[in-house]
């Protein structure tokens, strides 16, 4: 097992990233006066681990329950988030009570909110059960559920108190899911790091099949970036609006689409395709890095093109309603070259051009 730090001062903690991991000894390390715990998680993760946590658990001395909610984004809502506060009153949690979020990151991002706002706060634990969920959302602390209005609209900053990254896990995942979360992790290599980039890009055949040992260097290798990039910027009042790469586009795609036609990755892969071939056409990528990215994101199983039919009013009009809208314009994140990026506000009217020119197709 590795061990990972994110340096928040008194909101510190550890990311363990291994194998058949002994949680309960972790969570006793995190959080020593805690002796209740309740699991929330889904109907479809916790048939598959929730019996073996809660032996764990109960073996080292915790009283444990399970709060199990409906699979999927469409259940990101505000009546989840009340499941899981009813859950907490029926069994009379306390402050001293805490929360595991045993998922992907649709159960972290609703348990981390749960958590924020029970009682004004107790604490929780991120048990991330996805490849995305490992490598992004349960790393950094912000929370969330949708509003009709909107992805994420309702949310917090709010910290575990640790990250447990069992890899044993995403054995069950479906590969489609795998995929998904290797847009993120292409994402870091392509903002952060180019010999990460090229790590990936040199195993690219072999990565929706990759061994634990790969797996491991991967998650590590993503969870020091984002805690690095976290621990400068944790409330994204700068440097942290990079992990957004592809994503203001994505949301836009998602949307279009209809919310569940593509995973969220693939709507991400699509999205940071269109940022690198807007950052090709400024000379800030060459030829052969641009086909390199398409090259690693297509290998993964992900998607690369703009839906068909989508025109640049149709992106516009969507990504106006996304959280990166300052004063009016909107803010895409773009390579500056392989492993580095930058946030760029730009007229509607330029990115109107881009998007007719090179990416819509009829
Ligand atoms: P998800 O949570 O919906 O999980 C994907 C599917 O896989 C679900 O059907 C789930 O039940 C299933 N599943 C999970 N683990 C499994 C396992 N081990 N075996 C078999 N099936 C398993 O999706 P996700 O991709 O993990 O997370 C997407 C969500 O994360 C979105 O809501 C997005 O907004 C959020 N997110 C948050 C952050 C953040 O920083 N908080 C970052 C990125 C994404
Ligand atoms: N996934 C983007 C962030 O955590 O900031």
């Amino acid at each position: 097992m590795q061990t990972l730090h994110v340096d928040l001062k008194e909101r510190s903690y550890p990311i363990a990233i291994g194998s058949k991991i002994d949680c309960a000894t972790l969570i006793k390390q995190s959080l020593p006066k805690v002796h209740e715990l309740m699991v929330v998680s889904n109907e479809t993760i916790a048939p598959l681990y929730f019996e073996a946590l809660k032996e764990n658990l109960e073996s080292a001395g915790f009283k444990v329950s399970l709060c199990a909610l409906k699979d999927g984004e469409q259940y990101k809502t505000v009546e989840s988030y009340m499941q899981v506060m009813t859950s907490l009153l029926e069994h009379g949690f306390s402050r001293d009570g805490a929360l595991i979020a045993l998922g992907g990151g649709v159960v972290g991002d609703i348990t981390g909110f749960a958590a924020s706002t029970y009682q004004r706060g107790i604490s929780f634990v991120q048990i991330p059960t996805t490849l995305l969920a490992m490598v992004d959302s349960s790393v950094g602390g912000k929370t969330a559920i949708n509003h009709a209005l909107g992805k994420n609209m309702i949310g917090t900053f709010y910290q575990p108190k640790c990250v447990i990254a069992d890899l044993e896990s995403l054995k069950t995942l479906p590969t489609r899911e795998v995929s998904a979360g290797l847009a993120e992790v292409i994402k870091y290599g392509i903002i952060y790091d180019h010999e990460f980039f090229n790590y990936l890009y040199e195993r690219k055949e072999s990565l929706l099949n990759a061994d634990v040992e790969t797996l491991s260097y991967i998650v590590k290798r993503c969870c020091e970036i984002k805690a690095e990039v976290v621990a400068q910027d944790e409330k994204e009042h700068g440097l942290r609006a990079i992990l957004n790469l592809g994503h203001t586009f994505g949301h836009a795609i998602e949307a279009y689409l209809g919310f569940g036609t593509y995973l969220h990755g693939e709507a991400v892969a699509v999205g940071m395709n269109i940022a690198c071939i807007y950052a090709h056409a400024q000379g800030k990528l060459t030829d052969l890095q641009l086909v390199c990215i398409q090259e690693l994101l297509k290998a993964c199983n992900l998607p690369i093109d703009s839906p068909k039919g989508m025109s640049a009013q149709d992106y516009l009009s969507r990504m106006h309603h996304d959280k990166k809208v300052r004063e009016g314009k909107i803010v895409y994140v773009i390579p500056t070259k392989l492993g580095r990026c930058e946030t760029l506000k730009l007229s509607d009217e330029e990115m109107s051009l881009f998007l007719s020119s090179k990416i819509c197709k009829s």
